[in-house]
C-alpha cells in the first residue's frame, strides 16, 4: 500500500467498529494500569492498530512500528526491564522507594509502581517505535499513540502511554531484534480493564488557554 492511494479498504470497516461517540471516548480514556489477562481478540487489536496508522506524522512520514508483545516468553523478560527502566526513571529523580514518593501525585505513583510489577500480566504489549532515531520521528509518532488508545477505548480496551529509560535500551532493542537506527518511543501495556474507564480530571479550560497572547485574557 503508498500513501499516494486514495482510498483506504479499512476505513469503512474499522471507522464502522470505533462508532463510540468521539466525545465519550475523549473525555472518558483515562489511563488503565490493572487489567484483566484475558487476551484481547486478535480482529480488535488489528483494529487498534489500523486507528494507529491513520494519526498524522511530519510530512506523512509514518516512521512508526509497531511491536506487539502477545507471547509470554516475551512479555515477561521484556516485564523486567520494564520495572527496571522505571526505578531508573525514579532514581534519576532522587525517588529510591514508595517512602520518597511526594505527596503531590502519590496515588498516581503508586498506581504506575503497581503496573511496573504487574506489566507482564498484560495480555498486550505495544511497543511504539520510530523507524528513525531523533526528536523529528520521536515526535512523528506521537499522534499514533493517542489514537491507539482512543480506539480500544471505543473497543472497551484499556492502556496507559509508559516510556522506558536509556538503561535498559540495548536490551530492550536485543530481546527484540530492533536495530540501532530505530527507537523505542512508548511502551503502552494494553487490556480489558479492572475497574473503569473515566472521566478524565483535566484542569479547567480558564487555567490553561488565552487569546491572542500568552498572558491574554483566559478562554473558557
Ligand atoms: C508522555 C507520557 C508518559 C507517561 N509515562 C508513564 C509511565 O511511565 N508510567 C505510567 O504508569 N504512566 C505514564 N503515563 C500516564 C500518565 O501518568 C497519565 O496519562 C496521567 O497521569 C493522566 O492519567 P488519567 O488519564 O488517568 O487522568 C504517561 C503519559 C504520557 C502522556
Amino acid at each position: 500500500m503508498t500513501t499516494e492511494q486514495t482510498t483506504d479498504p479499512a476505513h469503512g470497516r474499522v471507522a464502522a467498529r470505533l462508532s463510540m461517540p468521539l466525545g465519550e471516548a475523549m473525555f472518558t480514556q483515562r489511563a488503565i494500569r490493572r487489567v484483566r489477562p484475558d487476551p484481547i481478540p486478535a480482529d480488535d487489536l488489528r483494529d487498534m492498530l489500523v486507528a494507529a496508522t491513520r494519526a498524522p506524522s511530519g510530512g506523512n512520514a509514518q516512521p512508526w512500528r509497531f511491536i506487539v508483545l502477545l507471547d509470554e516468553g516475551v512479555r515477561r523478560p521484556f516485564a523486567e526491564l520494564y520495572r527496571e527502566a522505571w526505578w531508573a526513571k525514579r532514581h534519576d529523580a532522587g525517588i529510591h522507594g514508595p517512602e520518597d514518593f511526594p505527596e503531590a501525585g502519590r496515588y498516581s505513583m503508586q498506581s504506575a509502581m503497581r503496573l511496573a510489577d504487574e506489566i507482564g500480566d498484560a495480555p498486550a504489549i505495544v511497543l511504539i517505535c520510530a523507524t528513525a532515531r531523533g526528536e523529528g520521528a520521536m515526535t512523528s509518532v506521537i499522534p499514533a499513540a493517542q489514537n491507539l488508545l482512543l480506539a480500544g477505548r471505543a473497543l472497551g480496551v484499556g492502556g496507559t502511554i509508559t516510556t522506558l529509560h536509556p538503561s535498559v535500551e540495548e536490551r530492550v532493542h536485543a530481546l527484540l531484534g530492533i536495530p540501532d537506527s530505530a527507537q523505542v518511543v512508548y511502551c503502552v501495556p494494553l487490556g480489558y480493564p479492572r475497574g473503569r474507564f473515566g472521566p478524565a480530571q483535566r484542569k479547567p479550560l480558564v487555567q490553561v488557554a488565552a487569546l491572542d497572547r500568552w498572558d491574554g485574557p483566559a478562554l473558557g
